[in-house]
């Protein structure tokens, strides 16, 4: 078994990053520049927008975070979109999720220019990707994406299970999976909450990526040996002995799955940190393509 080490590859795509980005300013070009809004005071949430900004400037980024009170309307939130829309200094942004329940987060994120959508949320970029065009991609599924490959885990006509059919998660990654690309290719099935008998499924799985958000819901006796198996589960589940007041749990049973396992992402230290990659990935390719370069 081996690790899919998501701590040692976002420090190689941060390294690449980096280098790109003084490359740039060498040529007397100003820094990429990365944005995140977030609204209200959801403690993940602002965990998350935390490690973004502070990765973005740690690659020579500039990076920075709107902050707004649970209480703004949905039309001032969508003012403030049209002003990053507008803002030629900001090459892309995003809208943290989960919004308040007042505010339609889909009108939020369709609001936002596809060109600087670089968290892919937006429906002409989900319909890109549907299509197999060139889009932005949603971070966590392209971070998977980007994992395997740099495993060189091979996905050609592998069975790949992908458990939970979220829009930001489970459905793009069954879209990437089955492209025909060099790590897609693969046989792919979605199984949700409404499946029967979801483990005559995983046991068939080559790979299988688990994003139903239920902790420790992939056992030992789902998986087939030899498997590779992708946890995206990031559950924060109450532990007094923890400074923090609590733990982080994936959806995979580790310790009875690991062993089965030819490969598998730990968590915390897997997908977390590989969405943050490909968050700042996303940065540079809107950075680039509005620069042209
Ligand atoms: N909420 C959970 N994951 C994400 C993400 O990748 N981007 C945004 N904007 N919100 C999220």
């Amino acid at each position: 078994m081996e690790l899919l080490d998501g701590k040692k590859i976002l420090g190689e795509i941060k390294l690449e990053l980096s280098q790109k980005v003084q490359n740039y300013i060498q040529k007397g070009r100003r820094a990429p520049c990365l944005v995140a809004v977030l609204v209200g005071d959801d403690g993940a949430s602002q965990t998350y927008v935390a490690s973004k900004e502070r990765n973005s400037i740690e690659c020579g980024f500039t990076s920075r975070a709107l902050r707004f009170d649970a209480s703004m309307t949905e039309d001032a939130l969508l003012l403030e979109i049209e002003k990053l829309n507008a803002d030629p200094e900001v090459d892309g942004f995003i809208v943290q999720s989960p919004l308040p329940k007042h505010i339609s987060a889909q009108r939020v994120f369709d609001a936002i220019n596809p060109e600087k959508d670089v968290d892919g949320f937006n429906t002409i970029n989900s319909g890109r990707l549907m299509k197999g065009m060139n889009s932005f991609v949603p971070a966590t599924p392209l971070g998977i994406v980007e994992l395997l490959k740099r495993y060189n885990i091979d996905t050609q006509g592998k069975h790949c299970v992908v458990i939970g059919r979220s829009d930001i998660v489970g459905r793009p990654m069954s879209i990437l999976m089955s492209l025909p690309s060099q790590f897609g290719n693969a046989t792919v099935t979605l199984c949700h909450s409404k499946t029967k008998d979801l483990k005559q499924f995983t046991l068939q799985a080559d790979i299988i990526i688990a994003a139903l958000g239920k902790p420790e819901f992939l056992t030992g006796d789902m998986v087939k040996d030899g498997a590779v198996v992708v946890d995206v589960g990031i559950t924060r589940i109450d532990d007094n002995t923890k400074k923090s007041g609590f733990r982080l749990s994936g959806d995979v049973k580790f310790d009875e799955v690991a062993p089965k396992c030819s490969f598998i992402t730990p968590v915390p230290g897997g997908v977390g940190l590989m969405t943050i990659a490909s968050l700042l990935q996303n940065t540079m390719k809107a950075y680039e393509a509005k620069n042209n370069l």
